[in-house]
């Protein structure tokens, strides 16, 4: 009975096959070879075929297999037969199914919506702007909201067609005539695959699979080592001091935060701490820092961490000029040579030069900057570098190049460090850097925080200026719901308190910022052991209902000749951490929708329920970014707006539901947590016999980085 019932089956699903070639007119992808896939770990696929160019995961950290066993068994998410290669002389191309209702999310940090069905992207790291897929990340990395997840590992420029290449022998929908039915003529057919090629000879392939989109993210950041735990101070309040300050201007500008009643975690020093910036000579301005080390350590007095701002390109006048010089690539930029990182000798020299100059004298990070940038402004397509590798490939890996180098270099010194970078790559995940750019718009800023969590990287839409001061508020407080909190005033030199009536407003969103460390560290701390990204877009996010529309795509002979359907997205709005959705305000605004997602929601600032699974209306208020936390979620916060004095807690609760949160915390600063030297502090809420919500508090077996009190805010009642 049992065989005949399964033949059944079978004979159903042949004759569809059979149906679908015969209205496709011949053999299936006739031209193309099925993908063979291999099974690495538990829900991780991968399939080659050819020679594939550098490999990214030489530059990222060794995967955590533990952690992507710990998330058990996938399903493979196509038909085995489904998946196809091809190889010219020229490019290797591969086909990837691709159903009709898919929405597909990732292909690097874009500024730009989140649904990338219907584009076709150039993946190449450039400044931001112009052609898509150009950006300071461009992952060849996507996540589909059917579950699974795709890594096109290669650090070739990839060109990805995201359901918009039709084959005549795939499965196309049925024509319709502009000329009479222009609203439902499609100006880009919806295809059946996903298609992207190299000009190589080969590819490299990875599906990472899931149950959920966050499922599949997960497993690509542990694949690439991550995610990162930021030492403490990194999670502060960073000021960027202008352009060619010198020690004593510093000084003068510590004072004034201190006057203001600003906190100061990091200064970042900006062109000019060097004696020659573009090109870089990396060593100090004898005229503006005449004792880097007293200056450093005048500032460690302070808790003031100190990074520095430098680009790649060697001055000639560096005392690193004629050590690298044997490994400089053929052209320069700004007149700067061009070291080949990918040689790792280059990198050596490069860091026994930072340790020396830099890091023993107290420095704790770097920003990297210049390592993307338009075409007119790096080494050109055609340079060539003494290890022989593409320059193509080189620019693409150049900026996770370096940033392995120095998280790596720090690591060997137990110290964890936290910079800034324009440019990242796949092995990203594992890498201690934060991605900014010049862009400076706020919306897009607000966007790429959701698209970074699908391309695995971190993002911080900094501050530098604003028009006015309800700009100013509002740029703010988005930053502060960051996973850098960053000032960049390097050209306007824009303090917190240069806008009338509005500085107690910031004062008050940076403390509240300072105050969440506990729950955004533990946040971080999933992100390094789970691969959960602590600033998430809302696709990822359970009970989201989704809200793409489509626009009516009038026919306008000037505006849409094309009667194109415009995708309508929501792109402002995002998780941070297991519990807050952030909802941020633009200049302007007198009003907002938010979606909530299902389950109950509230306010964070008063505990009110505000809704479930719908969408509100919030009225604006100048001094506060909507913040709603689900029901039953467990906020632990800072009693004091001090990042180094942990002894008192407060942790809210809001709504009705029983909870348990496990909270996070370490020495803030070393690896020794990946030895055990941790705690877990077990935060359980629930309800009494009478119904009464309770708190109760489980140390950890560590005698350390306890609180002296932990007093329980229930906030909705
Ligand atoms: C830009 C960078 C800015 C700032 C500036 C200094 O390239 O994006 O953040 O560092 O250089 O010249």
């Amino acid at each position: 009975m049992k065989i005949i019932s399964n033949n059944f089956v079978l004979l159903i699903f042949f004759s569809t096959t059979i149906f679908a070639f015969s209205q496709t007119q011949g053999t299936l992808i006739s031209d193309m070879n099925t993908l063979r896939w291999e099974k690495v770990l538990p829900g991780v696929w991968k399939a080659s075929f050819g020679e594939s160019g550098l490999n990214p995961f030489d530059y990222s950290a060794p995967s955590k297999t533990n952690a992507i066993k710990n998330l058990g068994e996938a399903p493979f998410p196509f038909d085995v037969d489904s998946t196809f290669y091809q190889l010219t002389n020229e490019r290797a191309t591969i086909r990837l199914p691709l159903s009709k209702t898919e929405s597909i999310y990732g292909m690097g940090l874009e500024f730009n919506g989140l649904n990338r069905r219907g584009n076709v992207y150039t993946l190449k790291v450039d400044h931001y702007g112009g052609t898509m897929g150009y950006t300071h990340a461009p992952i060849p990395f996507y996540v589909s909201s059917e579950g699974y997840g795709v890594l096109i590992n290669s650090s070739k420029r990839i060109k990805i067609y995201v359901g918009t290449a039709n084959r005549k022998d795939g499965k196309q929908t049925k024509p319709i005539d502009r000329a009479t039915n222009p609203r439902d003529w499609e100006a880009r057919p919806a295809a059946d695959a996903i298609e992207a090629s190299v000009q190589g000879s080969g590819l490299e392939i990875y599906i990472f699979g899931g149950t959920t989109p966050l499922e599949s993210v997960q497993r690509y950041n542990l694949f690439c080592g991550g995610g990162i735990l930021p030492p403490k101070w990194g999670l502060g309040f960073w000021h960027r001091t202008p352009t060619a300050y010198s020690d004593e201007d510093i000084y003068k500008e510590i004072k004034e935060f201190e006057e203001n009643r600003f906190p100061l975690h990091v200064i970042g020093l900006e062109p000019g701490w060097q004696n020659f910036a573009y090109p870089c000579s990396y060593d100090w301005s004898e005229e503006r820092f005449p004792n880097p080390k007293e200056f450093l350590r005048n500032l460690k007095n302070q808790d003031i961490e100190v990074n520095l701002w430098e680009n790649p390109y060697v001055a000639p006048t560096s005392s690193l000029a004629d050590k690298i010089k044997p490994y400089v690539g053929s052209h320069t930029v700004w007149h700067g040579t061009v070291p080949d990182y990918s040689i790792p000798e280059a990198r050596k020299i490069l860091m026994s030069h930072h340790q020396k100059e830099h890091i023993d004298l107290g420095i704790s990070g770097y920003k990297i900057d210049e390592v993307d940038g338009y075409d007119f402004w790096l080494w050109p397509d055609h340079a060539s570098f003494p290890s022989g590798n593409d320059p193509v490939e080189i620019r693409q890996l150049y900026g996770l190049m370096i940033q392995k180098e120095i998280t790596d270099h720090f690591k060997q010194q137990n110290k964890r460090t936290y910079g800034l970078v324009r440019s990242s790559y796949i092995g990203s995940p594992s890498q201690n850097f934060v991605i900014y750019s010049d862009y400076y718009g706020h919306k897009g800023y607000v966007t790429a925080l959701s698209n970074s969590s699908l391309a695995g990287v971190l993002w911080t839409p900094e501050i530098r200026d604003a028009k006015s001061p309800e700009e100013w508020v509002r740029r703010f407080q988005s930053v502060c719901y960051s996973p850098m909190l960053l000032l960049n005033a390097w050209a306007s030199k824009t303090k917190p308190w240069d806008f009338e009536g509005v500085t107690d407003i910031i004062r008050e969103n940076v403390e509240t910022r300072l105050k969440l460390l506990p729950y955004l560290y533990t946040a971080f701390y999933n992100y390094n052991q789970q691969g959960i990204p602590p600033f998430r877009a809302m696709v990822l996010e359970k009970g989201y209902l989704g809200t793409e529309s489509l626009s009516d795509g009038a026919l306008d002979d000037v505006k849409n000749p094309y009667a194109e359907k415009t995708k309508l997205e929501v792109t402002d709005q995002y998780m941070m951490g297991p519990s807050i959705l952030v909802a941020p305000f633009f200049t302007g605004q007198t009003k907002r929708d938010v979606i909530l997602p299902k389950g109950n929601w509230y306010d964070f600032y008063t505990g009110e329920l505000v809704g479930n699974g719908n969408i509100i209306t919030v009225a604006a208020k100048l001094e506060q970014i909507p913040l709603f936390v689900k029901d039953g979620g467990i906020i632990p916060m800072l009693a004091s707006t001090d990042i180094f004095d942990e002894q008192n807690l407060e942790v809210r609760h809001y709504g009705q539901k029983e909870n348990h949160y496990l909270l996070y915390n370490d020495d803030g600063v070393s690896y020794n947590f990946e030895g055990g030297d941790f705690s877990l502090i077990q935060l359980r809420a629930f309800q009494d016999k009478n119904g009464k919500l309770k708190g109760k508090v489980k140390n950890s077996n560590s005698k350390d980085y306890r609180y002296n009190s932990i007093n329980w805010i229930w906030m909705t009642h």
